[in-house]
């Protein structure tokens, strides 16, 4: 059959002419929604047995249905020949087209009742709970190589900064682990999102719902849903699910970027708190010496594309009047593009971080300063009675004597001391080291290492919990 007759077979006898080629072209998505050809066959699949069971197909009708989207299936496989030089407006046109020349007459009754409407939505959601899954084992992955490192790293100290100003002393395994929280959370987003999409459409017709009497939760049964779609006209405009997919995407591309970032600076001269892995850097063909962060660059860049998808798809259904529209098409390659963007990332992002060696002699050093334990001197003083508000002017009264006498407050005599405030009674040196000042962190959620040990056990058990779940 040619293609244009195959076209008319599906909607085509009210036509005279054959599409314009170059309308054609514009309007099929094949190219990209053949991603959904699982997802179709799994779905035909669903629909002959439900057909059969209302009695629109005998029983052996059905089976034989099956049977060859079953073969069907199994050629599309390998034959991807087939796929690539096809003509099919987009992936139930590529089926139905099969089916119809391996069947005939009984491949044509597998269309009874339904449409491409409630088809491409239930496969649309198919895709995204498929989808979900798949980004829930990377996130996994880099949640176990983030473990590894903090674990590692467990006692290393670090400068902790805000603003990008030294602030107070933290634990290199504490920062690894704040990074942890956020993709974990990302992963229970992406988890929600495909909740949202557990919901079967299938059954609502074009529009209006089904005139056969079939079972509807069988058939979402069937197809591994949860439950039933309530409204058909509801089922057939909604694309909220992908939405919220996009959502959980982007705030996933967010925080590698985040992450990112801080590798960027972390591996900078200035910082040389990290090696780049060679294996995970490029060099430049013009500077000989140069070994650059592309793989978090390129992370950090690829967010905007991911943040992207998700306005793209907002703005497509803004204004759309209720029930199917063909701008709905729109919304799969889109999403198609934004999953493997973000699946690469988070895939790339871990392996960099596993391969990546921090660098302690030099996260040692910079936690050192003494501006770090500023804080520990307000509270040390504070431990005398002195109120906090007093304690902190005092204590940028002596840094900013240490500061123009060009010492450390470290160094400052306690003579000189008691001149800022006769409760001083001994040197700093020995008050204020940046282990107290760690050790001191040890409520939940703190950086001291007791704190950190926990903290980790208990994201261990929330990352096995995920593995469990997939
Ligand atoms: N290819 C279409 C889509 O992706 C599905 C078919 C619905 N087409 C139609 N003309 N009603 O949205």
């Amino acid at each position: 059959m040619s293609d244009a007759a195959s076209q008319r077979k599906m909607w085509g006898a009210r036509f005279d002419r054959d599409p314009d080629a170059s309308f054609y072209e514009f309007e099929r998505s094949w190219k990209f929604d053949r991603r959904l050809l699982p997802q179709e066959f799994a779905l035909d699949r669903a629909w002959a047995r439900a057909i059969a069971r209302a009695g629109i197909l005998t029983s052996e009708e059905g089976d034989q249905i099956v049977a060859a989207l079953d073969a069907l299936e199994l050629r599309s496989k390998s034959d991807t020949a087939w796929l690539d030089t096809s003509k099919a407006e987009d992936v139930h046109h590529f089926v139905e087209t099969a089916l119809i020349e391996k069947l005939g007459a009984l491949g044509a009754k597998l269309h009874t009742g339904r449409s491409r409407n409630d088809m491409v939505a239930t496969e649309f959601r198919m895709y995204v709970k498929y989808a979900a899954r798949e980004i829930r084992s990377v996130v996994a992955s880099l949640e176990h190589a983030i473990a590894e490192q903090a674990e590692r790293n467990l006692k290393v100290p670090m400068p902790g900064t805000t603003h990008m100003q030294h602030a107070q002393p933290l634990l290199l395994s504490h920062w690894l682990l704040a990074h942890g929280e956020a993709f974990h959370r990302d992963a229970e987003r992406v988890a929600a999102a495909a909740v949202r999409a557990d919901v079967c459409p299938l059954g609502s017709g074009a529009l209006s719902g089904c005139a056969f009497p079939l079972d509807r939760k069988a058939l979402a049964d069937d197809l591994g849903f949860s439950s039933i779609s309530a409204n058909s006209l509801d089922a057939v405009s909604d694309r909220d699910f992908a939405l919220e997919y996009l959502f959980a995407l982007s705030a996933l591309a967010m925080h590698l970027s985040r992450l990112a970032e801080d590798f960027v600076l972390f591996a900078s001269p200035e910082f040389g708190f990290v090696d780049l892995p060679d294996e995970f850097s490029t060099g430049s063909s013009l500077m000989p010496q140069k070994k650059n962060p592309d793989a978090w660059e390129l992370i950090r860049g690829k967010t905007g594309r991911i943040y992207g998808s998700l306005m793209a798809l907002f703005v497509t259904m803004k204004g759309l009047p209720s029930s199917y529209q063909r701008d709905l098409q729109e919304d799969k390659e889109n999403l198609f593009q934004a999953h493997d963007q973000a699946l690469a990332m988070i895939q790339i992002a871990g392996v960099t971080l596993a391969a990546s060696r921090f660098r302690e002699d030099r996260l040692r050093e910079a936690a050192q300063d003494p501006a770090l334990v500023a804080t520990e001197l307000a509270d040390y003083l504070v431990t005398f009675g002195v109120p906090f508000r007093e304690a902190h002017e005092i204590i940028g009264k002596v840094l900013r004597a240490a500061e123009q006498e060009g010492k450390s407050i470290r160094e400052m005599s306690i003579q000189r001391l008691k001149e800022f405030s006769p409760v001083f009674d001994r040197n700093l040196a020995t008050a204020l080291t940046l282990e107290s000042a760690l050790a001191r962190r040890s409520l939940p959620g703190g950086t001291a290492p007791g704190a950190v040990q926990s903290a980790l056990l208990e994201f261990k058990r929330r990352l096995a919990e995920l593995k469990s779940d997939l």
